[in-house]
């Protein structure tokens, strides 16, 4: 194969890297190519669907298979959203809400606290805590707004969304009374099964249907984030042609010099079985911060069972370097970092400069903050890289819906291939029942107990 240092250097034409050169104190080449025949197998057992959870890959084809009357209802809808609503309240925990905040927040300017200045609703999110206090304050906001609400849960019975949409809906009912209310509330839950669907059914709320196949971390491409999306004003064809194009790649071959979801999948099992349990993902923009929440989210419940895993943890730099800095720098060795790191900025600022240079900054004067925002990361790769951590990059060019969208894809497709070399289920869940079963005991909820 002819490794080389050329796996050094990973260049896509769609623009999205993985850089796997800082690896190199600590993987050789052999080991990567060792991993080859691991990923065929993983590969060969998803594209086939015949691996475990084979009745979960409706994610798969999900860019390439969305209906475009679909897609023009979420954006009539989305249309409508903007009408009468100020602001835009996501119900929703877990997968029912990660993918679209990591999306909006990603795209959107976190100092537009005037919703109206805008033309577009800001999107608040409900039901993914059991906080009184946190409820309370939303409430309140709304008691001032004008609002609409998306409730979303796949299974319909989780209780943290159910709990927020009993407040939501009596304050919207009592808002606005029981018809217009009717009009401002959208549910998105499962074709068949759970209370959501029977209280939409029979309250006649405006529904989306989760496909059967997709399971909630996988489940952004669906109305359940699309339509918070495009309610914030972001442009979810390109999200999705940037999905399809990363689909493309990550189908056609499981070749790590050609597809980048199989190296990321292969370099993070050999550095897991090296004994680098814990991966952080990196970000130098903090607006990329529930994009870190959304992918601990999706490697955590794929990979944590069976007592095996890597841990995923998160950070944004440069802030967390003056916290976890410290750890990461020289704490036990068991971490590896995967910086995601963004080419270039929309906007323009440079340092200005000062006559009198009391603070000693002029040597920085004129410089783009990007500049000096890449130079911190290119030095803390170095400095980290020196201290044992190793260190794996993707890039994209800028954030936008596109380059998203081919983020998002790439994550998915890598979870699940390197959930397979793991050995594990990467679409079930089965941990995450058993606080419910104590916590419904607790409460006193028929037929269960400690
Ligand atoms: O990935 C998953 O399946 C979970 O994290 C779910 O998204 C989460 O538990 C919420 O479930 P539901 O959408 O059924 O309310």
């Amino acid at each position: 194969m002819g490794w080389g240092l050329g796996l050094i250097k990973y260049k896509l034409m769609t623009q999205l890297e993985v850089d796997i050169s800082k690896l190199k104190p600590f993987i050789d080449d052999n080991a990567i190519a060792g991993l080859q025949e691991e990923l065929n197998n993983a590969h060969r057992q998803l594209v086939g669907r015949t691996g475990k959870g084979n009745d979960f890959l409706g994610w798969v084809d999900l860019p390439v298979q969305l209906d475009e009357a679909l897609v023009g209802r979420i954006l009539s809808d989305a249309g409508k959203i903007r009408q009468m609503a100020e602001i835009f309240v996501v119900i929703g925990i877990g997968g029912s809400y990660l993918g679209s905040r990591a999306v909006v927040e990603a795209l959107g300017n976190p100092f537009q606290f005037l919703p109206r200045e805008s033309g577009y609703p800001q999107i608040v999110f409900a039901g993914e805590n059991l906080s009184e206090d946190y409820h309370a304050h939303l409430l309140e906001l709304l008691d001032r707004k004008d609002y609409a609400v998306a409730v979303i849960s796949k299974s319909g019975t989780t209780t943290e969304p159910a709990i927020a949409f009993r407040l939501i809906r009596q304050h919207i009912e009592t808002k606005y009374g029981k018809e217009e209310a009717r009009k401002r509330i959208f549910a998105i839950t499962d074709v068949s099964r759970g209370a959501l669907k029977k209280l939409a059914d029979a309250e006649g709320y405006s529904s989306y249907v989760i496909p059967d196949d997709v399971g909630g971390r996988y489940s952004v491409l669906t109305p359940v984030g699309l339509l918070p999306i495009a309610a914030a004003g972001f442009d979810i064809r390109s999200l999705l042609d940037g999905a399809i194009r990363m689909r493309e790649i990550a189908l056609s071959s499981a070749t790590l010099q050609q597809n980048p979801c199989a190296l990321y999948a292969a370099v993070r099992n050999i550095l897991y079985r090296q004994g680098k349990l814990v991966e952080i993902l990196v970000a130098f923009e903090p607006g990329l911060l529930y994009m870190i929440e959304w992918w601990k989210q999706l490697y955590g419940e794929s990979e944590g069972k069976e007592h095996k895993g890597i841990f995923p943890a998160g950070v944004t730099f440069t802030s967390d370097l003056h916290s976890m800095g410290q750890y990461i720098q020289e704490g036990r060795r068991t971490l590896f970092e995967t910086v995601v790191s963004v080419e270039n900025p929309k906007n323009k600022l440079v340092v200005p400069n000062d006559p009198e240079n009391l603070d000693g900054l002029n040597f920085l004067s004129g410089k783009r903050l990007t500049e000096i925002n890449h130079k911190a990361e290119l030095g803390t790769m170095m400095a980290h890289i020196d201290g044992g951590v190793p260190n794996i990059r993707i890039t994209i060019p800028a954030i936008n819906e596109y380059y998203l969208g081919q983020l998002i894809y790439f994550f998915e497709f890598a979870c699940a291939l390197s959930g397979y070399t793991l050995g594990v289920n990467p679409f079930d869940q089965p941990g995450v029942e058993a606080y419910k079963k104590n916590m419904f005991a607790l409460l006193g909820k028929p037929c269960y107990e400690l």
